[in-house]
């Protein structure tokens, strides 16, 4: 690989994407408008889960976020080799919890497609359950235990990508302020020139020979900027924490609910609401209060404990609930990655690998039909 790459958006994904080109030989420049890692990425729970996101049945998304699992050990292992840091991965697994006897049989169903495909996952119940999870409500009737799933504490990961990329000579712009425009180097874009280029508020221009967009919920202004329809849209996500030692709760334990994650600085974090807010970050009582409930209900020794941390983060959302990824149609210098809702973290060492592929202009191993950039507008203009 070689040449310039702009990468609009300093996020997990933005700096995967830096750290994956910068080592296959590309000069990087990433631009973000705030802080690195500050919103999505820095609020999420860091949960590598592809078995309990995908309940249903196995698809090509599915297959995406396997792909990127598969890829997590080697990732973290060069990205702390390249950096120095410590990435804290925690290989707990994850209990997905049935309250009722009725929401035992679907687990089955699960159970079985997902051993297929790797999840090692069996049905606890009883002493078993609670031998693995002792805290745990004694109203849980069942529990789907995946060994395969795991967490990572994913500022520090966004900590460690940043120093592996600094380190790799990538420029990286913080609190660049708002892009106004951006060119995508394409004869009806604004120069026209095959060179890309990104212009913040206070005037700086940024230009490169390939531009990945990974801006996360923001990635739609940066479409409409582009000459695209704007296909990301925020969805808020309320998140919560509660002080106790890592040890009372062992895995990551999901019911239908919410979620709750432990990490080593002794906060049990708890996500997450689904509300459309537009780009508002506010916590509110009603966001919050739903998550303490849940967690009353399901760890009752937490019941009545204040929260220590309570948070918001934006989702980016797509139509389908799946990412974009790839080269949109007429723009041959822009690569799209974004989209990816609730797997950003999960999804970035897969994606970013995809996306080195795209800049050395290579096959990625996954087909990306699904993901297209554009697959929206072509489907509205009959092209599918
Ligand atoms: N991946 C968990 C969430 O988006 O809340």
């Amino acid at each position: 690989m070689s040449g310039h790459v702009l990468i609009a958006g300093g996020g997990i994904i933005g700096l995967s994407c830096a750290f994956e080109a910068a080592r296959r030989g590309s000069r990087v420049t990433v631009v973000e408008p705030n802080r690195f890692g500050g919103q999505a990425s820095g609020a999420a729970a860091g949960m590598l889960a592809p078995y309990s996101e995908n309940t249903e049945q196995p698809d090509v998304f599915f297959d995406l976020c396997r792909y990127s699992l598969d890829r997590y050990e080697q990732w973290v292992a060069d990205v702390e080799y390249a950096s120095g840091d410590q990435v804290e991965w925690m290989r707990t697994g994850s209990l997905n919890i049935a309250f009722h006897e009725a929401d035992v049989l679907p687990m089955q169903t699960r159970l079985i497609w997902q051993n297929a495909r790797g999840a090692r996952a069996e049905l606890v119940e009883g002493a078993a359950l609670r031998s693995l999870e002792p805290r745990l409500t004694e109203r849980a009737a069942a529990g789907l235990y995946c060994p395969a799933e795991s967490h990572v504490f994913a500022p520090k990961l966004v900590a460690a990508l940043y120093e592996a990329c600094l380190r790799l000579g990538v420029q990286l712009i913080e609190h660049a302020g708002a892009i106004v425009a951006a060119d995508s180097g394409t004869s009806s874009s604004l120069s026209g020139s095959g060179g890309v280029s990104i212009t913040t508020a206070s005037g700086a221009r940024y230009e490169a020979d390939r531009l990945v967009l990974c801006a996360g919920a923001w990635s739609g202004a940066y479409e409409q900027m582009l000459g695209f329809a704007p296909e990301v849209h925020p969805i808020r996500g309320q998140i919560c924490s509660f002080e106790a030692p890592v040890t009372d709760v062992r895995h990551m334990v999901f019911t239908s609910q919410a979620y709750w994650v432990g990490k080593q600085n002794g906060a049990i974090v708890c996500g997450a609401s689904e509300d459309v807010s537009g780009f508002d970050t506010t916590v509110t009582e009603r966001g919050i209060d739903r998550l303490i409930r849940a967690t009353d209900r399901t760890f009752p020794f937490l019941a009545g404990k204040p929260t220590i941390k309570r948070w918001a983060g934006l989702r980016p959302a797509t139509r389908d609930g799946r990412p974009l990824i790839g080269v949109p149609d007429g723009a041959p210098n822009v690569i799209v990655a974004a989209g990816h809702y609730r797997n950003g973290i999960l999804l970035s060492p897969g994606t970013a690998h995809i996306v080195g592929d795209l800049l050395d202009r290579k096959a990625p191993a996954v087909p990306l039909g699904e993901f297209r950039p554009d697959r929206f507008s072509r489907v509205a203009a009959g092209g599918f």
